[in-house]
């Protein structure tokens, strides 16, 4: 459930997150993560925010197609109206209104629902948003059956410094530890690696973590 006061200005928080150079250090930290995709890159970006993750591989991946998520449609607005000023076609761009808790049903601005399919996505990012679903867990697992076989789930996550912890008080978000989600990404299947953030990436440093999972081909 979203909870927080501070979700309720979309153009507010996007207004932080660019004026206080955190869409721009978590830019440069995603340039950093090697991926070994080509093609028709089929991208999720579920609980997109202002959508910087999807948006950097929307960018990065030119044949990519991009299915951005969130539990508040002015997100979604946001989302597509930063796309526009990057410069990219919105056309490439799939949104819905979905709950974490369920990241496969998606409710359709035009009206009527879609289901995502198993196994549909190359690249499923998603940031601070799992601790929002009834069961992280199952979200987690959920994720996991949408990735193509080969596919990568990259959870720019909060992290467990002081900073971090008290970031997701203020939003309300109560995640599993993290060791116990690497757990439950390796129980479905996947290579787990954690990277953490450097002095290059701050101000994101002071608040995520990287956990980057692939699923087997
Ligand atoms: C901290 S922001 C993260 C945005 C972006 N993913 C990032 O990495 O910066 C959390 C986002 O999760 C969304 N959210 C909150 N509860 C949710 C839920 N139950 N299902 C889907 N999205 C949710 C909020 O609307 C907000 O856009």
């Amino acid at each position: 459930m979203l909870k927080s006061r501070l979700y309720r200005s979309t153009n507010v928080y996007n207004f932080f997150m660019k004026s206080l150079g955190y869409e721009r250090s978590i830019d440069r930290f995603l340039r950093s993560v090697e991926l070994d995709l080509s093609g028709p890159v089929r991208i999720l970006d579920a609980g997109c925010g202002t959508g910087m993750l999807g948006l950097h591989f929307l960018e990065r991946f030119p044949g990519a197609v991009l299915t951005s998520t969130d539990l508040e449609p002015r997100f979604l607005k946001t989302t597509v109206a930063n796309a526009a000023q990057r410069g990219l076609d919105v056309q490439r761009i799939t949104v819905g209104v979905s709950d974490i808790s369920h990241p496969s049903r998606l409710q359709l601005p035009a009206g009527g629902a879609m289901e995502l399919a198993a196994g549909s996505f190359d690249l499923i990012c998603v940031g601070a948003v799992v601790g929002y679903a009834s069961s992280t867990e199952s979200a987690v697992r959920e994720l996991v059956r949408l990735l193509a076989p080969g596919g990568t789930l990259l959870n720019l996550e909060m992290s467990e410094s002081p900073t971090g912890k008290f970031v997701s008080r203020r939003y309300s978000y109560s995640n599993i530890t993290l060791s116990l989600m690497q757990q439950v990404l390796r129980e479905s299947g996947c290579t787990v690696r954690m990277t953490r953030l450097s002095l290059v990436h701050l101000p994101a440093k002071f608040t995520r973590v990287a956990v980057i999972a692939r699923k087997p081909t």
